[in-house]
């Protein structure tokens, strides 16, 4: 040991990896078969990986990483922007990708706090081995990557990890099982990927801000307690989700402002409940079966702004108390089977707001034809007669409706209108 120690103090080799600094030393003669010949024995470069470490690193958390990044890189197939190229040497923190900071427990170390390869297009058959030993990472981006293989459950055990995006790449498998387990993740973005099967019901119990699961292969009804969820933006669209809306999306009232289930399986009728969401800015379920009238509770949704259910089978007439509703700027219900507007809808129509081409109201001009009207009553009423269970509670109101009729007037052109919506966002491969 001594031995070493004094080798150390000769600057130059302070610079060294543990290989070169091994080899340098044979060529040399310095060290004789004491120090390199280990190499043969089974505990191998021993004297080089251990403390102390020819290699110095700005922390000892950065060293804990360094093989870990290593061992990763030789396992990177594909690098199209030459990125891991730069992943060499002590200085972990200018890694191309990699961010340090102070963690949590501990304000004077430094630590890799987060990976974010955007965009980066590595392609690796896993990230078992990486992602789940890298203890204090906080963020993990990995939009548009070619990452194959599943998430190993042990990601779970990073307890600063709050952010997951690993969407746009080749994942497989079951809805991620770490997710499910007691953790800090709030931000889960898994779409783009093909995971499949069902969505467990316990990922709508976690604290999470953000569930973006659109554009995979989910394939089963939506759980009963979809309601329970706290995020603030839900996208499971471009999936094969089927079954009914469930009645408990009610329950999200005081959290929700954007939830996707465009292009699914989706069937039976909308739950009056959704009216209760009062924070909601973006319904979007087109290009489902679903079916039946549109609930009068939509009216209460006070701060809606887009409403999509475009591609569907509903029909009745358009509430008008729902195109009072002063915050909407896109009501999308072509191809369905409306038969009724009265003047506040038709008033929307004229200002573009409300797209209601392909439906079946007389005298409406883009509409379909009698006869495809008429079959599609005469199956829906008569040949297999279908009803909306609970057929009350499409006429309920479930708010005072003073966003429509009060003395408070809430401007159509502030500030929230026009503002990107990042569910909408998410419905793009590529994160910008
Ligand atoms: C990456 O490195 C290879 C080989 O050194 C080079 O041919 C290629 O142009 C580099 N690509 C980029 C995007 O820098
Ligand atoms: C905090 O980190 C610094 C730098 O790595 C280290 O010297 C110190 O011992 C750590 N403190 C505790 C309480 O672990
Ligand atoms: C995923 O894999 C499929 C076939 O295995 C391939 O066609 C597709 O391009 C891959 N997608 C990505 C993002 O690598
Ligand atoms: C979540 O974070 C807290 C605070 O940093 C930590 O004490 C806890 O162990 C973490 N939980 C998990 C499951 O990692
Ligand atoms: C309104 O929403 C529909 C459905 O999401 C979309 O196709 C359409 O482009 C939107 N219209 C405007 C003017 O934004
Ligand atoms: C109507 O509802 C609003 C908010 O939902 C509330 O502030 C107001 O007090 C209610 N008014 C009446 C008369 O109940």
């Amino acid at each position: 040991m001594g031995f070493i120690i004094s080798l150390f103090t000769l600057p130059l080799l302070l610079l060294l990896s543990c290989q070169y600094l091994c080899s340098s030393a044979i060529s040399g003669g310095i060290v004789d078969d004491v120090k390199c010949v280990t190499k043969q024995k089974p505990r191998p470069r021993t004297y080089c990986g251990n403390s102390p470490s020819p290699m110095k690193f700005a922390d000892k958390r950065l060293a804990t990483v360094y093989p870990v990044i290593q061992a990763f890189k030789k396992s990177v197939t594909r690098d199209p922007f030459n990125v891991t190229k730069t992943w060499v040497g002590t200085d972990i923190c200018n890694y191309k990708g990699f961010y340090c900071d102070n963690p949590p427990d501990n304000k004077s170390a430094i630590a890799l706090a987060s990976a974010d390869f955007n965009g980066f297009r590595l392609a690796a058959s896993t990230l078992d081995g990486f992602l789940d030993k890298l203890p204090d990472l906080a963020l993990f981006h990995a939009n548009s990557n070619k990452f194959t293989g599943t998430v190993s459950n042990l990601i779970a055990k990073l307890q600063y990890l709050y952010e997951l995006d690993i969407s746009n790449n080749n994942l497989t498998g079951p809805f991620p099982p770490p997710l499910l387990m007691p953790n800090n993740i709030t931000f889960v973005d898994i779409r783009y990927n093909q995971f499949s099967g069902s969505v467990p019901p316990q990922i709508f119990t976690k604290p999470l801000d953000v569930l973006f699961l659109n554009n995979n292969n989910f394939d089963q009804f939506l759980p009963e307690n979809l309601g329970s969820t706290t995020a603030l933006y839900l996208n499971l669209a471009n999936n094969y989700f089927t079954g009914p809306i469930p009645r408990s999306i009610g329950q999200a009232a005081s959290t929700l402002l954007e939830i996707l289930l465009l292009n699914n399986r989706l069937s039976g009728c909308l739950p009056y409940e959704i009216g209760y969401l009062k924070m909601l800015t973006l319904f979007d379920a087109g290009l489902n079966q679903l079916t039946g009238p549109i609930p009068l509770s939509f009216a209460c949704l006070e701060k809606i702004e887009q409403l999509n259910l475009a591609g569907n089978m509903f029909y009745g007439a358009v509430p008008e108390l729902l195109c009072m509703v002063k915050s909407l700027t896109n009501l999308s219900l072509s191809d369905n089977y409306f038969s009724f507007v009265g003047p506040f809808c038709t008033a929307l129509i004229g200002r573009g707001v409300l797209d209601l081409r392909n439906n079946c109201v007389p005298g409406l001009p883009f509409q379909r034809s009698s006869l495809e009207c008429a079959r599609f009553f005469f199956h829906q009423f008569f040949e297999h007669p279908k009803f909306c269970d609970h057929p009350y509670s499409f006429a309920y109101v479930p708010c005072n409706l003073t966003h429509i009729w009060g003395n408070e007037r809430r401007s159509t052109t502030g500030g929230v209108t026009g503002r990107p919506s990042p569910s909408y966002a998410a419905l793009e491969k590529h994160r910008t």
